[in-house]
């Protein structure tokens, strides 16, 4: 029977790791169920795969506590915790098979011969790669290599699956087919799954929650839903999606001024009135009508770029040096006719717009 995926199987309290003088990790906080498929994100250096070789133990914490199925595993070395790793370059022997990569890590397992060729028969099939067997890495393509890479971290049937870029190192084809197959093969496993990726697509694509980090920290923690439509930093809202942000000041719970224009916004933001705040809103969310019709700002479209499916314009703010980005779909845009150098009116629906301070 399947485990009901709401215990807590990873658990990881205070994490904090300096290099030298630098903070690499602080207060890191963070709980995962049983069959969790979680995503570290973020920026470049902002500390995912510290955070994961910590939890491998592959790198030592100075402080902070990591527990894994009800066990305190701090001090442990790798060897003694329960988990397969992926990395971004596939890592695999060179002089061995791929039949022998897979199997490497069930040496001294006390499996016979034919337990071991069965056990990673089976992996090839789950990988996709049923024939590869008697093959040497470097007659496989990246993404086929990735693939056994996979193989060999489930080989041992690992509570936890730890996953360091996989898909970075493959062409856009390769990445989103096995983007799929990963979050499959996650699935009909119910392996718990740690992925780290600074590209948010993969992560709002696979994770079941997103952690977004930076700096070090961890900023919002969530569905991709959660990140994606309510943002609770500046930076998410930048980082995850693309975000225009326009400076405004607040002058009513529920309204603020925008390059000298009333606009509506929601009230419940927590912000000062008469303080300077940033207007958030997404580029799909921004509504383009015809001048004249009922809208809160004119503007000025400067740009128009074809983005297969969508179109998305750059406008300028009248009275004003702030643009917008507006995504329309390409048969909203060929109504409306856009042609730069044209007046449009923009507007910014109420209950799409988030505030922050400036
Ligand atoms: N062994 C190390 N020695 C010194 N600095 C390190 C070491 N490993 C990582 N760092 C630094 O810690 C920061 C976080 O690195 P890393 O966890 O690799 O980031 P990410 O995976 O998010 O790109 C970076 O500034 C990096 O230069
Ligand atoms: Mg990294």
């Amino acid at each position: 029977m399947k485990m009901i995926q709401t215990r807590n199987y990873l658990r990881l309290s205070g994490i904090r790791k300096c290099f030298d003088q630098f903070v690499a990790l602080d207060q890191i906080d963070l709980s995962i169920r049983e069959g969790e498929f979680v995503c570290f994100l973020g920026p470049s250096g902002c500390g995912k795969t510290t955070l994961l070789r910590i939890i491998a133990g592959l790198e030592q914490q100075d402080a902070g506590e990591i527990w894994q199925a009800g066990c305190n595993i701090s001090q442990l070395p790798p060897e003694q915790r329960d988990f397969g790793i992926v990395f971004q370059s596939y890592a695999l022997f060179p002089n061995l098979s791929v039949t022998k990569n897979i199997a490497y890590g069930l040496q001294g397992k006390k499996l016979t011969r034919s337990q071991i060729q069965s056990r990673v028969e089976g992996l090839l099939e789950t990988v996709g790669l049923p024939d590869a067997g008697h093959k040497y890495p470097a007659q496989l393509s990246g993404g086929q290599q990735q693939r056994v890479a996979l193989a060999r971290a489930l080989a041992t049937e690992p509570g936890l699956l730890l996953l360091d870029e996989p898909l970075s190192a493959l062409d856009a084809r390769v990445r989103a087919s096995l983007r799929e197959e990963i979050k499959r093969m996650q699935r009909e496993l119910g392996i718990t799954t740690i992925m780290v990726t600074h590209d948010q697509e993969e992560a709002l694509s696979m994770a079941d929650r997103v952690v977004v980090m930076n700096q070090g920290g961890i900023e919002q923690v969530g569905t991709p839903n959660d990140v994606y439509l309510s943002p609770t930093s500046p930076f998410v809202a930048d980082f995850v999606g693309v975000m225009n942000f326009l400076p405004g000041t607040l002058v009513k719970p529920d309204e603020l001024l925008l390059a000298g224009r009333p606009v509506c916004c929601p009230a419940e933001h927590g912000l000062e009135t008469d303080s300077s705040v940033n207007l958030a809103i997404r580029p799909e969310e921004v509504e383009l009508v015809p001048v004249g019709h009922d809208a809160m700002l004119s503007a000025e479209l400067e740009s128009v770029e074809f983005q297969g499916g969508l179109v998305r314009s750059r406008l300028r703010l009248e009275g004003s040096e702030d643009r917008v980005m507006v995504d329309l779909s390409s048969r909203q845009q060929s109504t409306l006719n856009l042609q730069p150098g044209t007046w449009m009116g923009v507007k910014l629906p109420s209950q799409h717009i988030r505030l922050f301070a400036a």
